[in-house]
């Protein structure tokens, strides 16, 4: 279950290009909240893209950069945060998401998502591929389990951002809904 504060960040998870920067910004205009992009603050924070990053340091460089960004984020207020693709998928990022507020999973197909990244994507985990589709559909099947235990996840397909926020403030007031009515549950 979500925490029960309504003001509690909102993460923003999913695979690569599965739409989370364009729409957590939109979804933070409509609450007037404020949004952070992971990988952006990452990137600020190391003074170099992600990218130059992997090749610098690694993935491993990478990984404990984004595990620092999130555990400063999570204690964020009133913000909507978008993750990297493989934010989610270290067991510590994701129970630091789902215990500080409410997670939502962003669904791609893993054609879709090499489609709208496009050949020269600046994510190193694509761009090196031979077959992109062949390993962006590896990943995918490695991370679902992951995804799947976000507190609510919708399809993205074929939808706007405009119509995924409206979906995703729909799911966060019934959250609101549920987290209330179980402390009043609580309290007996
Ligand atoms: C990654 C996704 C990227 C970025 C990095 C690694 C991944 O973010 O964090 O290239 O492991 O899926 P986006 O999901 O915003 O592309």
């Amino acid at each position: 279950m979500a925490p029960a504060d309504d003001d509690a960040p909102i993460f923003l998870i999913g695979f690569m290009a599965s739409g989370k920067t364009t729409v957590g910004r939109l979804l933070a205009e409509r609450l007037e909240w404020a949004f952070v992009d992971l990988d952006k603050l990452i990137e600020d924070g190391a003074g170099r893209t992600v990218a130059d990053i992997f090749a610098a340091e690694g993935e491993a460089g990478f990984r404990k950069r984004e595990t620092e960004a999130l555990r400063e984020v999570a204690q964020r207020r009133k913000t909507v945060i978008a993750t990297g693709g493989g934010a989610p998928c270290r067991e510590e990022n994701l129970e630091a998401m789902l215990g500080a507020g409410r997670v939502f999973w962003l669904h791609v197909s893993a054609e879709e998502a090499v489609a709208r990244a496009g050949k020269v994507s600046g994510r190193p985990l694509l761009d090196g591929a031979a077959d992109p589709v062949a390993e962006a559909g590896r990943l995918l099947d490695a991370r679902r389990p992951f995804y799947e235990r976000a507190h609510a996840g919708m399809d993205t397909v074929g939808l706007s951002a405009k119509q995924i926020v409206d979906e995703l403030l729909t799911l966060s007031m019934a959250i609101s809904v549920m987290a209330a009515e179980e402390t009043e549950a609580l309290k007996g």
